[in-house]
């Protein structure tokens, strides 16, 4: 993958990284009776739940960033930040029931793996509308309202608390 040479370039990567991992879940979840499988699910939860809340916050602090120019923006693009935000908050907390139900799990209970393939796809839907709205809405106010300087040292903030 081609190396991020912003903070917005680091989003858009994640974004990429994270549909790739929901999109394997989803797959692992239909073969749970093979072996392994199991962990791997793990392993691919682990990474979402690494993931997703720091990318959030990255992302609310720049649009924190962008309300301090709230006299350049116009009621559409501050409608838009609030609804990632609110958004924020729907997905992780979709994540955490998710792990959640995840912890209950005990091979061979058909009941829990019927949860965790509805709160999968669920997670999926939310995850994916939600990556798409930002890279067409989010990133572009983004680099519109905060200079390039700027996304760069923020790039490396981000990186320092990976
Ligand atoms: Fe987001
Ligand atoms: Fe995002």
């Amino acid at each position: 993958m081609e190396k991020a040479t912003d903070i917005v370039d680091l989003l858009c990567q994640e974004h990429l990284e994270v549909k790739e991992k929901c999109a394997i879940l989803f797959e692992l979840l239909t073969f749970l009776d093979k072996e392994g499988t199991w962990e791997k699910i793990c392993e691919s939860l682990d990474f979402l739940d690494r993931t997703l809340p720091r990318h959030c916050e990255a992302e609310a602090t720049l649009i924190s960033r962008l309300h301090q120019n709230k006299a350049e923006l116009t009621p559409d693009e501050k409608q838009v930040l609030f609804e990632i935000l609110e958004e924020h908050k729907a997905m992780l907390a979709g994540l955490r029931r998710l792990c959640e139900v995840a912890e209950e799990y005990e091979e061979g209970n058909r009941n829990i793996c019927e949860v965790l393939v509805t709160l999968t796809r669920d997670a999926i839907d939310r995850i994916f509308a939600h990556a798409g709205k930002e890279d067409v809405l989010l990133f572009e106010l983004i680099r519109k309202y905060i200079d390039s300087e700027q996304l760069r040292d923020y790039k490396r903030m981000l990186r320092d608390t990976k």
